[in-house]
């Protein structure tokens, strides 16, 4: 290859690099996601410094939307509901990811399920669910995970359901993906996962402060096609305030 030819699709190639960077959502985000400085992936660092300073209730799981809180639990439980009984999911154990103090272990999995497992980066979150939160229902807990999802490896066989509300946005595409890879060894005949986040209208959209995705729901469902699961149903939530982003519920086995 000539100097001129070499030199020309050399720059060629960074200019639609430079162009995709610039248009493409997605492409975009993903210089912004694989940041480190001084060792730490930025992305996951924020997020660790933001949820240190969130308190342990209902309005720190809600941030300003605590009001809807009981529509946002009515809505996954009758969502849960479609998957759950003979035939389908059994009622065994669930895995709440994400799970906080377990807004969602109390209102929506708890009155399901024997037994239930919650993960959640933040400790502080978990020793409330456990010590107060959850009250004498604490005790139907078998395990309370300490981890950051990206790292974590759930136990292989073991959920009728696997829960992740609002965390599925916290994790990069790579990293999410990976671990619904692991959470589809993690389930049960008949289980099932289900991810209930913010949706993008257009694209994908970082919020720096928290560090959190939201992903159009084709995204989405390129990321869980990639897993190797298939979604069985997808359905938005009713009732939010029109300000808020569209929150979507999504199972898939
Ligand atoms: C907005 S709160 C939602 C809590 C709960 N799912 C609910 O709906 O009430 C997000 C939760 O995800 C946890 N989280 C964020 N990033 C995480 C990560 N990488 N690994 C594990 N937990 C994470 C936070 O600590 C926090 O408890």
């Amino acid at each position: 290859m000539s100097f001129h030819l070499h030199h020309t699709l050399r720059s060629e190639f960074f200019a639609s690099y430079l162009y995709l960077v610039e248009k493409i959502p997605l492409v975009k985000l993903f210089p912004i996601t694989c940041e480190y400085i001084g060792g730490e992936k930025q992305f996951y660092y924020r997020a660790q410094r933001f949820y240190e300073d969130v308190p342990a209730s209902e309005e720190g799981m809600m941030g300003d939307f605590v009001d809807i809180s009981h529509v946002d639990l009515e809505g996954s439980r009758q969502f849960l509901s479609r998957f759950v009984g003979p035939g389908k999911a059994g009622t065994g154990c669930a895995l709440d990811c994400g799970s906080g103090i377990g807004r969602v272990a109390k209102g929506v999995l708890l009155p399901v399920f024997e037994k239930l497992e919650m993960a959640d980066m933040m400790e502080h979150f978990l020793l409330h669910a456990h010590e107060e939160y959850l009250g004498e229902d604490a005790d139907r807990v078998e395990t309370y995970y300490c981890y950051n999802l990206q790292e974590f490896t759930p136990p292989n066989n073991k959920y009728d359901v696997v829960w992740m509300q609002w965390v599925a946005c916290h994790l990069t595409d790579k990293d999410l993906l990976d671990f619904l890879v692991r959470c589809r060894r993690s389930l049960r005949p008949n289980g099932v996962i289900i991810i209930k986040d913010n949706m993008a209208r257009q694209g994908c959209k970082l919020d720096p402060l928290d560090s959190s995705i939201s992903r159009h729901l084709d995204i989405m469902r390129s990321i869980v096609a990639k897993a190797g699961l298939e979604v069985l149903a997808s359905q938005r939530q009713d009732g939010f305030p029109d300000v808020i982003m569209p929150v979507w519920m999504m199972a898939m086995k």
